[in-house]
């Protein structure tokens, strides 16, 4: 590109034609100076590396130039040292080395000669950037190192055996957004342009004590923001000092099930539910006892006569997961004085209970516990984003969350302190509580697409409208197998995950988890029109 200021005259009315030879002389000039501002740009953005590794051995017949030229450009080879990296100085080379700056220069040169580096006064040695094809054969040394055997992970702890599980269960790989997909907000309906005023906020007032460690149990004004709205929203009883930060739903489980459990203890497990949960009480040594969830919610009068030794409970109860009904009060209140009378332990993972879209809001079963048994966590995953990893646990009082915040800095110290600044923030100016009023409103319109869409298809699967959540299930002929359904439409672009992979013990009828919040009118009808040929398509098979 020429410029007026690197050529002054261009584009002048004298000027207007251009010679030969100042053609030449612009091309050259421009040449340099692109080199020049490429080369200072780079100075200024490229990482400069150390040369770490370089051992020179003056006992060897090798020169000593040779010994550098032979070490960069298998560096380069080998990809330690990438493109456009900058050298440091032959001087400090040099000084770093104890040898003569000509030693170092010469080996240099031969570099750049090949072509392995570039350089220009001023701004330093770099890399250059080869292909791929440019690149130095790998070293005869490295080619005939004795190939080391594989190192394996051979121990199957618990933590790996859960894990294990999981995975097979529900893929935690990195998957394309794609309907029906299930628990995805809305991402283009955040309010970005806030988040990252306030960030900018954040970042311009950060105080040099927010560098070193905060307080394991997360920042204090974040946690004063949860307390109050959680006892406003979900009339939850707590105080700042019982809300410990934690990353996300998940980790507060592995907390829970690590601070709860003893290894070989039984819990109840809601069955179909969260594999996230059964995972990780498993992997704190829990044995996972299914009890029965269906329309009438959890089965309490089976829990205690098949498995009366389970001192844990794991509970949905504003909105069962996967199949979204709520807990009624009796059991509620029949579990809530078990818990008292046994010294059981009740986790509630409140986790999409902000997205109610009609009927009144249901207090959380926190909020009835006068014996201090209830473990309550909430995740900001469904109402914002995942990728923000914040979650809380509300424990029944200060001493209890001490013993949860010593369990979560011996995990990963703290939360980390800016996003929580920037949470904290959001909830204080109000930005939160509107945000969750536009995402009710906009889901439960994504919901009507959905099942207007589903009418289509009236004879081949059925499905109600539901009072909150993201997804809805949707039944499908008993002599269907749902994880084969499940497997074509995935083929087709369509994830439906099947109601049989959150199954436990108790056979579920065949049913597909259908995900509507993050998808517009045009993705969801589309995808119901694939669903309705497969569904077609399997009913000629049989
Ligand atoms: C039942 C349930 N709880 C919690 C979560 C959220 O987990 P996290 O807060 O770790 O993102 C999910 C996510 O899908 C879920 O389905």
């Amino acid at each position: 590109m020429i410029s007026e200021q690197m050529y002054p005259n261009i584009g002048h009315p004298e000027r207007a034609i251009i010679s030969q030879v100042d053609r030449a002389i612009l091309s050259e000039i421009c040449t340099l100076s692109c080199l020049n501002s490429k080369l200072s740009a780079m100075s200024k953005s490229t990482p400069q590396i150390d040369l770490p590794g370089l051992q020179l051995d003056r006992s060897s017949p090798t020169p000593l130039h040779q010994q550098i030229y032979t070490f960069i450009r298998e560096a380069i080879g080998d990809g330690r040292l990438k493109a456009n990296y900058r050298l440091p100085a032959t001087r400090v080379l040099a000084g770093d080395w104890g040898i003569s700056r000509n030693v170092v220069l010469l080996a240099f040169e031969q570099l750049i000669l090949e072509g392995y580096l570039c350089s220009k006064t001023g701004a330093g040695t770099y890399v250059a950037a080869c292909r791929s094809d440019d690149l130095p054969i790998r070293p005869a040394a490295k080619a005939s190192r004795p190939q080391s055997k594989r190192a394996e992970l051979t121990t199957y702890s618990l933590l790996r055996r859960a894990s294990d599980e999981l995975i097979s269960g529900c893929s935690v790989d990195r998957e394309a957004i794609q309907p029906f997909q299930v628990s995805v907000p809305s991402y283009r309906d955040f309010p970005f342009s806030i988040w990252s005023n306030l960030a900018m906020q954040v970042y311009r007032g950060l105080h040099i004590q927010h560098l070193g460690y905060d307080d394991a149990g997360g920042y204090w004004p974040l946690r004063e923001a949860i307390a109050e709205h959680v006892q406003v929203n979900r009339a939850v009883r707590c105080t700042a000092e019982q809300v410990v930060i934690v990353q996300g739903t998940q980790q507060a489980l592995y907390l829970a099930g690590s601070l709860l459990l003893q290894p070989g203890d039984p819990f109840w497990m809601e069955d179909p539910g969260y594999q996230g949960a059964v995972a990780c009480l498993r992997a704190a040594g829990g044995i996972p006892c299914p009890v029965p969830t269906g329309p009438a919610g959890f089965d309490l009068d089976y829990a205690l006569q098949h498995h009366p030794n389970a001192r844990v409970v794991y509970l949905t109860p504003s909105h069962q997961y996967p199949l979204g009904g709520t807990l009624p009060y009796p059991t509620r209140k029949r579990l809530l004085d078990w818990a008292a009378q046994h010294e059981g332990w009740i986790i509630e993972d409140d986790y999409d209970s902000e997205l109610r879209y009609s009927g009144r809001p249901l207090p959380s079963l926190q909020g009835l516990d006068q014996a201090g048994r209830v473990v309550y966590i909430g995740t900001f995953s469904k109402t914002l984003f995942p990728a923000l990893r914040i979650g809380y646990i509300i424990l029944p009082d200060a001493s209890t969350a001490r013993l949860f915040i010593r369990a979560k800095a011996l995990l990963d110290r703290q939360n980390p302190v800016v996003e929580q600044m920037i949470l904290a923030r959001f909830i204080q100016e109000g930005h939160f509580q509107r945000h969750i009023r536009r995402m009710r409103q906009l889901y439960k319109t994504k919901q009507t697409w959905l099942l207007e869409a589903l009418q289509t298809v009236p004879d081949q699967c059925h499905t109600s409208a539901s009072d909150a959540g993201m997804h809805l299930v949707a039944w499908l002929p008993t002599h269907l197998d749902d994880r084969t359904v499940s497997s074509e439409l995935a083929t087709r672009g369509v994830t439906a995950p099947p109601l049989a992979n959150y199954t436990l013990a108790h056979r579920q009828p065949p049913a597909l988890l259908l995900g509507y919040s993050a998808f517009t009118k045009d993705q969801l009808e589309t995808a119901v029109a694939t669903l309705t040929a497969v569904l077609r398509t399997q009913d000629s098979i049989r």
